[in-house]
C-alpha cells in the first residue's frame, strides 16, 4: 500500500466509526490537510446522514461545500460529538504535533469541544519522542520577533515560515530542535509566551482513538 493509499484507508475508517453514530441533527468536526481531505471525500458519501460540519480552516470550509456538505460556525453549534483530523506526529500517549498546514489553532479549538477526537494518520507519523517534526507556532505579527527571541532560551530553533499567512491572519514560527519530553508542560509555556496565539501540541486535549494506516490495513488505537 502506497501512502495515499493508506491516508484513503484511514479516511474510509473514520467514516466507519462514524456510522451509526450519527443523528439526522448531528454535526461533524472536520480537520485539515491531505489525510482529513481523505475523510471529507468518504464523509460526503454518507452526508444524508447528519446535519452538517464545522471546518478547522477556511480551505476544508471550501471543500466540504463543494461536496454539498453545509458548514456551521462553531459558535452555532452547542454539541459535536466526533471531530477527525490527522497529525504531523503522535506518540503512545496519543499526544500529537499537528499544524504542519498552519491550521492549528482552529483545529484546536474544534477539537476542545468535540466529545470524541479521531486522529487518522499513517504509519510514518508515529514516533517515540515528539519534535522531529518542527512545532508549529502561531504568533500575533508583532510579536513574531520576540517570541522567536524567548523559543531560543528552549534550546530550540524557530523559523519563520516566511510568506505564510494563517486563517486568522497571524504568523507561524516552526521549532526545529526540540525534544519533547513533557509535552502538557511545553503546551502550556508555549501559550503563555506573550504574543503567541496557540502552539501544535495536542497533549493537553489528546486524540481519543488513532486509526493508523499500516501496509496490513488499519490499526484502532485506544487508551
Ligand atoms: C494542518 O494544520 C495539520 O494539523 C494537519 O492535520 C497535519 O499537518 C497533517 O496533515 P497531512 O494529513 O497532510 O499529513
Amino acid at each position: 500500500m502506497t501512502q495515499d493509499e493508506m491516508k484513503q484507508a484511514v479516511g474510509r475508517a473514520a467514516v466507519e466509526q462514524l456510522k451509526n453514530k450519527l443523528e439526522s441533527d448531528s454535526v461533524v468536526g472536520v480537520g485539515t490537510g491531505s489525510t482529513a481531505n481523505c475523510f471529507i471525500e468518504e464523509l460526503a458519501k454518507i452526508k444524508h446522514t447528519f446535519d452538517g460540519a464545522v471546518a478547522s480552516s477556511e480551505a476544508t470550509a471550501e471543500r466540504l461545500k463543494s461536496h454539498g456538505i453545509p458548514v456551521y460556525d462553531l459558535n452555532s453549534v452547542n454539541q459535536l460529538d466526533f471531530y477527525v483530523d490527522g497529525a504531523d506526529e503522535f506518540n503512545e500517549r496519543f499526544e500529537l504535533i499537528k499544524g504542519g498546514g498552519g491550521a492549528m489553532t482552529r483545529e484546536k479549538i474544534v477539537a476542545a469541544v468535540a466529545k470524541t477526537f479521531i486522529c487518522i494518520v499513517d504509519e510514518s507519523k508515529k514516533v517515540d519522542i515528539l519534535g522531529e517534526f518542527p512545532l508549529p507556532v502561531e504568533v500575533i505579527p508583532m510579536a513574531r520577533s520576540y517570541v522567536a527571541r524567548e523559543l531560543c532560551k528552549f534550546d530550540a530553533e524557530p523559523i519563520y515560515r516566511d510568506g505564510f499567512t494563517t486563517d486568522n491572519g497571524n504568523q507561524i514560527l516552526d521549532v526545529h530542535n526540540l525534544e519533547i519530553n513533557a509535552a502538557i508542560a511545553l503546551e502550556e509555556k508555549i501559550n503563555n509566551l506573550v504574543g503567541v496565539v496557540t502552539n501544535g501540541l495536542f497533549a493537553a486535549r489528546p486524540a481519543d482513538i488513532i486509526l493508523v494506516g499500516t501496509p496490513n490495513g488499519v490499526d484502532i488505537l485506544t487508551p
